[in-house]
C-alpha cells in the first residue's frame, strides 16, 4: 500500500484502480479538493478588484497560492505567472518574448522529442518569423542526444538564441542533463526554457539550480486541478518590458487606459489579462505546499521495477534503452504484434489506466519507426503491486492474442 494512496480521495471510492496514466493527467489530491471547495464556499470573489472582505480573501488567496507555488519551484513570486496549462506558457513565451527577439538568421533549438506543445508553437512562429530550427536527434539508445546538444551549442551558439527542451521526456521517460545543458547555454548566451511538465512530478526541482531562464509546467499532473499551469520567467527577463511584452491584453493587466495611450503593468501581472483561474491557482497552491511536505524519492525505485519487470517480458519492446535505471516517472512500451490501443482497451477492462497513442509525439514515434506505444507512468500514490498487476494483464493481453 503507498503511503499516500489515502491521500486521494478516487482511490477510497475505486481502491482496486490501478491509475498509471498519471503523466497524463494526476489524480488529484483531497486536500486539493478540499481547498477548492473550502475556498469556493468562504472566500471567493474576483482578485485585484473588490474593496470588501470576500474580494479582500480571494486576492489573499491567490496571491498565497502563487507564493506556493514560486516556493515549489525555488523562485520569487514576481517570477511565476499564471496561465492555463504549460502549452498556454510555451506560447506565451514563443508570441511574445520569441516574437519580439527573434529574426531571420537566428537558431531555435529543440528536440525531435518534444510534446507538440513544445514543437508546434515554435513550427508556427518560424512561419512568421523564419529562423532556423535545429533538431536535435536521438543516441543509438534511442534517447535525446545530449553530445548533440553540445555539439550544436558549440558550433552555432553565435545564431542560437533559445533553446527549448523537456525536463523529463513525456515518452521516453529520459530526464535531461538540464544543469549541465543550462552552463553551456550560459557559455554562449543563449536563452533555456525548460518544458518540466513530467519532471515536476517526480522531483523536486530548483530553477536557480537548473539554471533555465524560462520554465513551464501544468497543475492538472501535479495532484491538482485542470486549467492551470506556470510559466516562470526569470526576474531581469519579466522586468523588462521592452523585451518580453504581454501576450494577451485587457483588464488587470494595465495601469493606465485612455483612449490614445494604454501603459502596461511592469511585472508578472502584465501577463495575466482578464479575469484568472482564481480556484484552480488556489487548488495548485494547495498542490505544491503538500508534495513540498513529502519526499517522493521513492519513485525512483518504483519506476526501475517497472523497467526490470518489462524487460523480463519477451513479448514486450521498451521505447528507448533497453535497460532499467534510466528512466524517470514512467516507460513506453510495446506488445510485440498487438497495437498499443488494443494493448491499452484490454488492460483497461481490467481496471489498469495506461495510456496508448503517439502521446502528442508524432515526430518521435516516426523516428522510432513505431506506430505507436503503451505508457505505464506512475504517481505517488502507485505501488509495486500496481506493477505487478499490470505485468499480469500483459501477460494475458498476449494470450488474447494467441
Ligand atoms: N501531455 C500529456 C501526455 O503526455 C497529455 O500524456
Amino acid at each position: 500500500m503507498s503511503k499516500y494512496k489515502s491521500d486521494f480521495p478516487v482511490f477510497r471510492k475505486r481502491p482496486e484502480l490501478v491509475y498509471l496514466d498519471t503523466a497524463a493527467s494526476a489524480q488529484k489530491l483531497g486536500v486539493v479538493v478540499d481547498k477548492v471547495r473550502d475556498f469556493s464556499i468562504d472566500s471567493y470573489a474576483n482578485v485585484h478588484r473588490g474593496l470588501y472582505e470576500l474580494a479582500e480573501k480571494s486576492t489573499l488567496a491567490y496571491e498565497n497560492a502563487r507564493k506556493e507555488v514560486a516556493k515549489f519551484i525555488g523562485a520569487d513570486h514576481d517570477e511565476v505567472v499564471f496561465v492555463r496549462n504549460a502549452t498556454e506558457g510555451i506560447n506565451l513565451i514563443a508570441w511574445s518574448w520569441g516574437w519580439r527577439n527573434l529574426s531571420k538568421g537566428d537558431v531555435v533549438v529543440l528536440s525531435v522529442a518534444e510534446h507538440h506543445g513544445n514543437m508546434v508553437p515554435w513550427i508556427e512562429l518560424q512561419k512568421t518569423v523564419g529562423f532556423e530550427i535545429i533538431w536535435i536527434g536521438l543516441d543509438s539508445d534511442g534517447f535525446v542526444d545530449e553530445e548533440e546538444i553540445v555539439d550544436t551549442l558549440n558550433s552555432r551558439g553565435d545564431d542560437v538564441k533559445i533553446m527549448s527542451l523537456f525536463g523529463v521526456s513525456n515518452v521516453l521517460g529520459q530526464r535531461l542533463d538540464i544543469e549541465m545543458i543550462s552552463r553551456k547555454c550560459q557559455e554562449v548566451g543563449c536563452k533555456l526554457l525548460v518544458d518540466s511538465c513530467q519532471l515536476v512530478v517526480h522531483e523536486q526541482i530548483d530553477v536557480k539550480e537548473l539554471g533555465c531562464d524560462f520554465l513551464v509546467f501544468s497543475g492538472h499532473k501535479l495532484y491538482g486541478p485542470s486549467g492551470i499551469g506556470v510559466m516562470f520567467a526569470k526576474k531581469e527577463l519579466m522586468e523588462d518590458i521592452g523585451k518580453f511584452p504581454a501576450f494577451m491584453s485587457g483588464g488587470d493587466m494595465i495601469e493606465n487606459v485612455s483612449l490614445d495611450k494604454v501603459t502596461f503593468k511592469s511585472n508578472y501581472e502584465r501577463f495575466e489579462a482578464g479575469t484568472p483561474a482564481i480556484e484552480s491557482s488556489v487548488g495548485l497552491g494547495e498542490a505544491c505546499k503538500f508534495l513540498m511536505s513529502i519526499d517522493r524519492g521513492f519513485e525512483i525505485e518504483l519506476v526501475k521495477y517497472l523497467e526490470e519487470e518489462l524487460l523480463k517480458l519477451e513479448f514486450v519492446d521498451l521505447i528507448g534503452p533497453q535497460k532499467s535505471g534510466v528512466r524517470s516517472g514512467l516507460v513506453s512500451f510495446n506488445v510485440k504484434g498487438v497495437h498499443a490501443h488494443d494493448v491499452a482497451h484490454i488492460l483497461g477492462e481490467k481496471g489498469i489506466a495506461v495510456r496508448a497513442g503517439q502521446h502528442c509525439a508524432h515526430p518521435l514515434h516516426e523516428k522510432l519507426g513505431v506506430m505507436a506505444s503503451v505508457r505505464a507512468s506512475i504517481g505517488i500514490y502507485n505501488t509495486m503491486e500496481d506493477i505487478d498487476k499490470l505485468i499480469e494483464g500483459l501477460r494475458e493481453v498476449v494470450k488474447v492474442f494467441n
